[in-house]
């Protein structure tokens, strides 16, 4: 069903939607002409080798990287004459500042009437100190799938109104009571729909940003499920004083705790334990940026952790294991996280769930 969508909304729709992929996916992608020239290189290989699009378009791969005894050439060749993809395995690599990286490689060739004009080189870091880019994906996955969202919620929105239109045109039309009953069906569900749609795109409003005190925000989070009267979840504040306030947009901050606090809340099964934690950090690296402060907010709860096939999905929407869940409360709370500069991660085992909520402070000079 999403393929015909895809296809029916317009023409060229599966060539910019490729490229909108190669662009936004996380992994290092370069496409390289026959005579192994870089034709394209998507944002993750700007970052993975520290150079921009513009200067490297057009120069010989050898100039952007080195492999061990040429072997990069020698399956690059294969590729082309063999017409079969590669995947090399913990290749080091010597980029052109000398320093080295270790890539799982894949080589794919890309055919034109049988015959392969181009070589779509896909590099995966895999050094162990990879906490950086573990960071990034985190961020780059979500503002891919949000606006994939987006696009789809758009391509949504537009036929509701029109079937709204046409279903109240039908019940003033019709005199028979017994099709009324059908007509507020379809309105009714047109209105849920949109409803849906809405919160899947999250706020739109931009952020008004102003200094806000974390532990204010915490607050009022705190009072919020408190006055829940269904749970008796025990809350424990272990604040510092001392952390300055942070700029940010008071309303999209709430959200993005609030969503947090309360999946904590919904895992011990509103009877738990919840502890709402602030640190400051020093000297902290953030997607790449160095900040001299960080806030960071723990929301620890004890309940029985996030289940290991959902670890990996969490932050997408629509993945939940709740029965009522929309499965959104997480990747909405990334994006507006994302939104002010900073990150949310988490760490879960039985009995131990950690979100870990970063907002930047103050970027080092
Ligand atoms: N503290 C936690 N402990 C255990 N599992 C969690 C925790 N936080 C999130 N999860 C898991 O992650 C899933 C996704 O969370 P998310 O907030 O995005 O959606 P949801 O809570 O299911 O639905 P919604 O937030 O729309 O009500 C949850 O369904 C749950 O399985
Ligand atoms: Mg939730």
């Amino acid at each position: 069903m999403l393929s015909d969508f895809m296809v029916t909304s317009s023409g060229n729709e599966p060539e910019e939607l490729a490229s909108r992929i190669l662009a936004n996916q996380v992994t290092a992608a370069l496409l390289l002409d026959e005579s192994l020239n870089i034709a394209y290189i998507n944002a993750a290989a700007e970052i993975l080798f520290s150079v921009s699009a513009r200067v490297v378009s057009g120069q010989p791969i050898g100039q952007l990287l080195r492999c061990a005894a040429g072997s990069l050439e020698s399956h690059l060749e294969m590729v082309l004459e063999n017409h079969q993809p590669i995947t090399e395995r913990e290749v080091t690599v010597e980029l052109v500042d000398g320093h080295a990286i270790t890539v799982d490689c894949t080589l794919v060739p890309v055919t034109e009437e049988g015959r392969p004009t181009m070589i779509l080189m896909e590099l995966r870091q895999v050094d162990r100190q990879l906490r950086l880019s573990r960071e990034e994906q985190l961020i780059n996955q979500n503002s891919a799938t949000r606006s994939l969202l987006r696009g789809l919620a758009h391509e949504i929105k537009n036929p509701l109104g029109g079937l709204r239109g046409a279903a109240q045109l039908l019940a003033m039309e019709t005199e028979d009571e017994a099709l009324h009953e059908y007509t507020e069906v379809i309105i009714k569900e047109v209105d849920r729909l949109g409803a849906l749609v809405d919160s899947m795109l999250g706020s739109r409003k931009l952020p008004v940003k102003k200094p806000v005190n974390i532990h204010h925000l915490l607050e009022r989070v705190a009072s919020i499920i408190e006055s829940d009267p269904g749970n008796s979840v025990e809350l424990v504040r272990d604040y510092d004083p001392s952390i300055p306030d942070v700029t940010g947009d008071e309303d999209q901050l709430i959200q993005a705790l609030l969503n947090i606090v309360r999946n904590a809340v919904q895992a011990t099964e509103g009877k738990g334990r919840v502890l709402l934690q602030t640190r400051v950090l020093r000297q902290f690296t953030l997607a790449n940026r160095r900040y001299r402060l960080v806030v960071q907010v723990n929301v620890e709860d004890n309940g029985p952790g996030i289940p290991e096939e959902l670890q990996q999905a969490v932050f997408y929407p629509m993945v939940s294991s709740k029965a009522e869940g929309t499965g959104l409360g997480l990747s909405i709370a990334q994006s507006l996280i994302n939104r002010h500069g900073g990150l949310i991660e988490f760490t879960s085992r039985p009995g131990k769930t950690v979100f870990t909520l970063y907002l930047p402070l103050e970027l080092e000079q």
